[in-house]
């Protein structure tokens, strides 16, 4: 919380996308309220992935969310989106999961903002998906290629963000490390991702 709380303050994105402001002061204002819920942990399979992240890293603000991640993850309440469960291979599912810091169920309660840590295993590809809530993605670790709309999978790695739009359709493609993302969702935050068929 406090590492995340450092993370978005003050970031320089914040200038480009307003939306992290709004994250990082709600945090903020649950830090310096009633604290934390307490959740009851939920294991999935990806986090042992990682225990192969080497949190080290320069760019501002990483390395303390990165470490405090590492060491909550035994008592963290583990999630995948709902209906991924029935459509992604068993081997996305081995691969991938997120812990919601703020929002439903996370470690803050909140209905207006959300934002947490998520892991993909190496060479996963995410297909496209699309939800009502405006969202930044920031590379902690690893690299991954997105994709927004129709456009190209652009690169992206350590420090590096993405942002989209609500409803905007997007893609990732991840590269032969563990990714580690924050992802931060403003608006309709009460509505899941879905996927997209390929005829749609
Ligand atoms: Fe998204």
């Amino acid at each position: 919380m406090v590492a995340l709380v450092g993370f978005y303050n003050g970031h320089p994105d914040a200038e480009r996308f307003p939306m992290l402001a709004e994250v990082g002061g709600h945090l903020t204002d649950a830090l310096e309220g009633e604290g934390l819920a307490s959740p009851d942990p939920v294991r999935l399979p990806v986090a042992h992935l990682l225990d192969e992240v080497d949190p080290r890293s320069d760019v501002l603000g990483v390395e303390p969310v990165l470490r405090a991640f590492a060491a909550a993850a035994p008592i963290l309440r583990w999630v995948q989106t709902p209906a991924y469960r029935a459509t992604l291979s068993q081997h996305y599912l081995d691969n991938y999961g997120y812990v919601r810091v703020i929002g439903r169920g996370g470690l803050v309660e909140s209905s207006l903002v959300s934002a947490g840590l998520g892991i993909w295993g190496a060479g996963l590809h995410y297909p496209r998906h699309e939800h009502p809530a405006e969202e930044t993605y920031h590379v902690l670790h690893g690299a991954a290629r997105f994709q927004r709309g129709d456009g190209p999978f652009e690169p992206k790695s350590v420090g590096e963000s993405v942002h989209h739009q609500p409803s905007e359709r997007h893609a990732q493609r991840f590269g032969d490390e563990t990714c580690v993302l924050l992802w931060a969702w403003t608006g309709d935050v009460t509505v899941d991702a879905r996927l997209i068929p390929d005829e749609d």
